[in-house]
């Protein structure tokens, strides 16, 4: 059966995704994933380190994630205990008079611990090595902030999605008013980029034409948007004027078709606010984001990706700009790889 989604020229771009959290992955935890249409497993040893390696066993096949456990800094195979490291190392072969097999190894992942979640590097190319690392965000450095991760600032949606698409919706202005009735939407005012970071610019006027808002209580305020992706679906929003926030997204690529899409913001704290829980502004912004974002889901879930779409004249070139830099993170030759349609049919 034909699938009606397609995607923009691969289903897996290069770059950092996250899949998932620090604080749910104690050590001894090991947990059968998927990401990028593989059967991964991903564990943290008892040092403390996370891996994430291909899911099947080089012995026999077992998967890893299924009964495995974490034996010293090693996930220890259910099958018949053959333990790999998060190198994907065979560090013993607990019954043979051979220690391990030291030529034998189970494909790994670049991993990262980053404020708190746990991203990989995901390449097309075998063997591709990370060539940026995940950005510094500098409100999460101090205290001033809430935690990015707080029980009412994580939020996991699975959603029928390209990850290229929450970033084309940065250039979209005109949906704005038709998916999330707003009519006067904002308006981009630049765009730059250099090798895998792109910011975008949007003038936004808060509350217009309104005495007072909760976003405005002193009356309308003019104010930008400041989105930055760091290689597709990965990335950052800032929204200076308001209140200062800043909103952190990951869109993973779970199979070609589904997406994990990883929410989280912190804001900085209010007057007296000491908790861990957000309040006030803090909590409001997160309202505000976690009622908008779920509303392009349809749309998305129901879309096909055209690669010769016909936008409007105010629209053609800012997309075709962001396709053109979106290009340095797929395949050079996308012809080289089986098409995406075809191998759905
Ligand atoms: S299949 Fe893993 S130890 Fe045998
Ligand atoms: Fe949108």
């Amino acid at each position: 059966m034909p699938n009606a989604l397609s995607s923009p020229q691969h289903p897996f771009p290069r770059g950092w995704f996250q899949i998932g959290r620090s604080h749910e992955l104690l050590a001894g935890d090991v947990r059968a994933v998927k990401y990028f249409g593989k059967d991964l497993v991903l564990f943290r040893n008892e040092s403390g380190e996370v891996g994430l390696l291909d899911a099947h066993c080089q012995h026999l096949g077992a998967h890893l994630g299924v009964g495995g456990k974490v034996n010293g800094d090693s996930v220890q195979c259910p099958w018949h205990g053959w333990c790999w490291d998060t190198e994907g190392r065979n560090t013993a072969i607990p019954y043979s008079v051979e220690d391990c097999k030291p030529n034998v190894r189970v494909g790994n992942w670049h991993v990262r611990e980053w404020y708190g979640n746990i991203v990989t590097w995901n390449d097309w190319e075998p063997g591709g090595e990370p060539y940026w690392e995940p950005p510094k965000i500098p409100e999460l450095e101090g205290d001033d902030f809430y935690s990015l991760h707080n029980e009412y600032s994580d939020h996991l949606w699975k959603v029928k999605c390209h990850p290229q698409m929450p970033l084309e919706n940065a250039v979209d202005f005109a949906h704005i008013e038709y998916v999330h009735g707003h009519t006067d939407p904002p308006e981009l005012v630049e765009v730059r980029s250099k090798d895998h970071w792109i910011r975008f610019d949007v003038a936004v006027e808060y509350g217009r034409g309104k005495k007072s808002t909760w976003l405005t209580p002193g009356g309308p305020v003019e104010s930008m948007m400041e989105i930055e992706g760091f290689g597709i679906g990965f990335g950052t929003v800032r929204f200076p004027g308001i209140w200062p926030t800043v909103m952190v997204t990951s869109i993973t690529p779970i199979d070609e078709n589904y997406s994990a899409y990883y929410f989280q913001q912190a804001s900085k704290r209010g007057e007296g606010e000491t908790g861990d829980l957000p309040e006030g502004m803090a909590k409001s912004m997160i309202d505000l984001q976690v009622g908008v974002i779920p509303q392009d889901f349809p749309i998305w879930e129901n879309m096909e990706y055209l690669e010769n779409p016909n936008p409007a004249r105010e629209e053609g070139k800012d997309l075709l700009q962001l396709r053109s830099w979106c290009a340095q993170f797929y395949p050079p030759s996308v012809g080289d790889i089986p098409p995406v349609n075809a191998s759905r049919a």
